[in-house]
């Protein structure tokens, strides 16, 4: 479909809904398919086939030889902190501008979380700011594709080649993202990806994988998962374990969602590009980087310029809401600035780009089913807001 001219859209009410891809009725077939075979007395909750068979074409798709699904990212991070043998005497490299668990999973086994600066373009760590925090405690990296944008892989893998400290991608906004053109599931030494409801793809509202192209890791993850066992004649337990299996439903719904994720991604491209085009003139905003094909386009985030405005980013979300019922979000505030950092050991020095962009950052309501119109509007709503509010402060009103 053609996106009309920009027009001065009716008013209407944008909510940001906690669903980020699509769920339809081949996704309800799927999951009522196994629950009737079920309760038809054929059928059983047992995982085979829909577990080998999700982790095969995940493991297609996002280019990697292996793929563990597990209930959620946070577990596919802390199963790969385990796998490694994280403990209290290692230090873990991560971003500031995150949601909590890239730096938790750390934190869970005892080791010290150090943060280092993300890029101040792409807003993803920065591999030259992580040299400047590299010691001899530096166990693990995990660097975040951050609102689906590969991050410099590259510049990651010269680092383990140098230093050979392995890095763990947090893949959590990355179902769909590429690298000149490469599915990204392969990098480093491995990924964990979330399918959590708002995320491109979910399964049942919550899920995960770790990816990878190593198959002894691949394996001790699995073990772990799994209470430490290795099936098979005769059944073994091999390691201390835990049980972060997904249900046969929760697969089969992922087998539905594995069919669509194309489609997702492909709406999703298509109105991130429509919305930079949109807001090209508003000189207050900064434009997200890398909208084009190989952009996970998971969260479409904006960053308020606030040094050339008289008001903030907090009044702005505000503003946008009360006068115009659009509803916002901040992906993420800095993750140290949590409670939880008051008590935990960490390094959060040097970090400038992170805290500026932890101030500027809002993500806008762009979903798959967002329509032409809803776009318009929310041009219009930004661009309005942002005049009312620099006029309101001239006039005397406040910051
Ligand atoms: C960057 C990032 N990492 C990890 C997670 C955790 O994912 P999950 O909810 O699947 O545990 C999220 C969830 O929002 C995330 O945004």
């Amino acid at each position: 479909m053609e996106p009309p001219s920009p027009a001065t859209p009716a008013a209407r009410r944008i909510p940001f809904r906690p669903l980020g891809g699509l769920f339809e009725q081949d996704d309800v077939a799927a999951v009522t398919r196994i629950l009737e075979d079920v309760a038809s007395g054929e059928g059983s909750f047992f995982p085979l086939p829909e577990e080998k068979e999700f982790e095969q074409r995940l493991a297609r798709l996002v280019g990697a030889s292996h793929a563990v699904a597990v209930n959620s990212c946070g577990t596919a991070l802390d199963l790969c902190m385990m796998a490694l043998g994280i403990g209290p005497e290692d230090e873990v490299i991560v971003p500031p501008l995150t949601f909590v668990c890239t730096a938790t999973c750390a934190a869970a086994r005892g080791a010290r979380v150090v943060f280092a600066d993300i890029d101040p373009n792409t807003l993803c760590l920065d591999p030259e700011a992580v040299r400047l925090k590299i010691s001899p405690r530096t166990k693990a990296i995990v660097p975040v594709h951050f609102a689906g944008l590969s991050c410099d892989i590259d510049g990651f893998a010269r680092i383990t080649k140098e230093f050979g400290i392995p890095v763990i991608y947090d893949a959590a906004h990355a179902v769909g993202a590429m690298r000149n053109g490469v599915p990204i599931g392969n990098a480093g030494l491995a990924s964990c990806f979330s399918f959590q409801s708002n995320k491109n793809m979910t399964t049942l509202g919550e899920g995960g994988a770790v990816t990878t192209d190593d198959p002894s890791f691949a394996e001790i993850v699995r073990q772990k998962k799994t209470f430490g066992f290795v099936y098979g004649s005769p059944l073994r337990n091999v390691t201390v374990g835990f049980n972060y299996r997904l249900t046969k439903i929760q697969m089969a719904c992922g087998l539905t969602q594995l069919d669509k994720i194309d489609r997702i991604v492909e709406l999703r491209l298509q109105r991130f590009l429509r919305m930079q085009e949109l807001l090209a003139d508003v000189g207050e905003l900064l434009l997200p980087p890398g909208i084009s094909r190989g952009h996970a386009c998971h969260l479409y985030i904006l960053r308020l310029n606030t040094s050339i405005v008289p008001f903030s980013r907090e009044d702005l979300r505000r503003h946008l809401k009360e006068r115009f019922a659009v509803e916002t979000v901040v992906h993420y505030p800095a993750v140290y600035s949590w409670e939880a950092f008051e008590k935990l050991d960490h390094d959060r020095s040097g970090c400038p780009n992170a805290e500026a962009a932890c101030s500027q950052v809002f993500s806008l309501p762009i979903f798959p089913s967002t329509s032409w119109e809803d776009l318009d509007y929310l041009r219009s709503a930004l661009k309005q807001s942002i005049s009312e509010l620099s006029s309101r402060s001239v006039s005397g009103g406040t910051k």
